[in-house]
């Protein structure tokens, strides 16, 4: 099938199945960039160590320069000989957790400053669908930011990719709406304790839970976690968990709808009309979303700010979760969404 979105110049777009790797492979290989899906968002990928291919990662997504890119490799070994110096709490976080939604830095055993925004460290990561980790098998490492133009919701369809990024990427993976739907948490693994930079769908709990279970990490640091350790520590007006590392792409607007987004503690009190609200209850808002568990929320938030967006909704009220487990995550991203311009 081949699809130009509507208004777009520029090259072609097609989009494929994850079952036909054979032009995937082959567009990697030349050093083209390839929009496909992960467990947690779709990501944009090229071969990690084409310069020029990652350069036009860059270019298609506006992305600014100084924020580093994450390596999705086949399988831990791989990923893991990446680094350099790689402490033995992160090889207990590997074999626990990957493949899956979780991105160790590392010190880079590579110098791949097209990737690593010239920071000395390399995030890398083992994704659960079996297509990518074979993809990953025939072409090697692909860094892959999510699939988005610069500033705008991670994409958790081929839809979303092709809205953004039609007529500037040749090539789209289709395997159908991400399952997560929430990027992957980033963890520092370049000091003495695991640093939580971004939290996400591996909460802090389990990251916590599966050193103390093996216990590579001196029992006087276990629980040393940091970044969102303690969730009655969170401060609730601030984005960055305290203890918590920035990630360099912190620094940068995420996660927004154009929507306004107003966080509240009870949808039941709000007079939305126009409004999308997004809650455990159904409002009389024109365009209410419900959710009955937290997963459901990660796996459709990005899509009902697009929703929104499409809709032409003016704002999106949202109620607060309670910022623990997978809630510290979403409120991570909640917060960056509801955060108002500078400009
Ligand atoms: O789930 C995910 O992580 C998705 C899928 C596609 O894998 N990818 C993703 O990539 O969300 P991106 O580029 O949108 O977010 C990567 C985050 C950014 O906040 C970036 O600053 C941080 O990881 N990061 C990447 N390399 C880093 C490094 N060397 N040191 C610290 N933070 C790093
Ligand atoms: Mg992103």
């Amino acid at each position: 099938m081949t699809d130009t979105a509507p208004g777009t110049p520029g090259v072609p777009t097609r989009v494929v199945p994850t079952t036909e790797l054979d032009p995937v492979v082959e567009a990697l290989d030349a050093g083209q960039v390839v929009a496909l899906p992960t467990e947690t968002v779709y990501g944009l990928a090229a071969r990690a160590d084409l310069r020029e291919a990652v350069e036009a990662i860059f270019r298609a997504k506006d992305r600014p320069a100084d924020n580093p890119l994450i390596v999705h490799a086949a399988d831990a070994e791989a990923a893991l000989s990446l680094g350099r110096s790689v402490p033995a709490y992160a090889h207990r976080l590997a074999a626990v957790f990957w493949p899956g939604p979780l991105s160790l830095v590392l010190q880079s055993a590579r110098a791949w400053p097209w990737v690593q925004a010239g920071h000395p460290t390399l995030a890398v990561r083992v994704p659960e669908p079996a297509y990518l980790r074979e993809l990953l098998g025939r072409v090697g490492p692909l860094a892959a930011p999510s699939a988005n133009l610069s500033g705008r919701p991670s994409p958790t369809t081929a839809a979303h990719c092709m809205k953004d990024l039609g007529g500037r990427i040749p090539l789209i993976v289709d395997g159908g709406p991400s399952p997560g739907g929430m990027e992957s948490t980033v963890v520092d693994c370049t000091g003495p304790e695991p640093v939580v930079l971004r939290p996400g769908p591996i909460t802090a709990q389990a990251l916590r839970r599966a050193i103390r279970d093996d216990g590579p990490v001196g029992s006087g640091t276990v629980g040393g976690i940091r970044g969102g350790e303690d969730p009655a520590e969170a401060d609730p007006g601030s984005s960055t968990p305290p203890g918590s590392t920035a990630s360099p792409g912190t620094r940068h607007p995420h996660y927004r709808p154009r929507a306004r987004v107003v966080l509240v503690d009870d949808l039941a009190t709000v007079d939305a009309d126009e409004a999308m609200t997004i809650g455990p209850v159904l409002t009389g808002a024109r365009h209410p979303r419900r959710w009955t568990d937290l997963r459901e929320l990660a796996r459709h938030l990005y899509a009902w700010f697009r929703e929104a967006d499409d809709l032409g909704v003016p704002v999106i009220f949202v109620e607060r979760v309670p910022a623990e487990g997978l809630g510290e995550a979403l409120m991570n991203r909640l917060l960056k969404a509801a955060m108002p311009d500078e400009s």
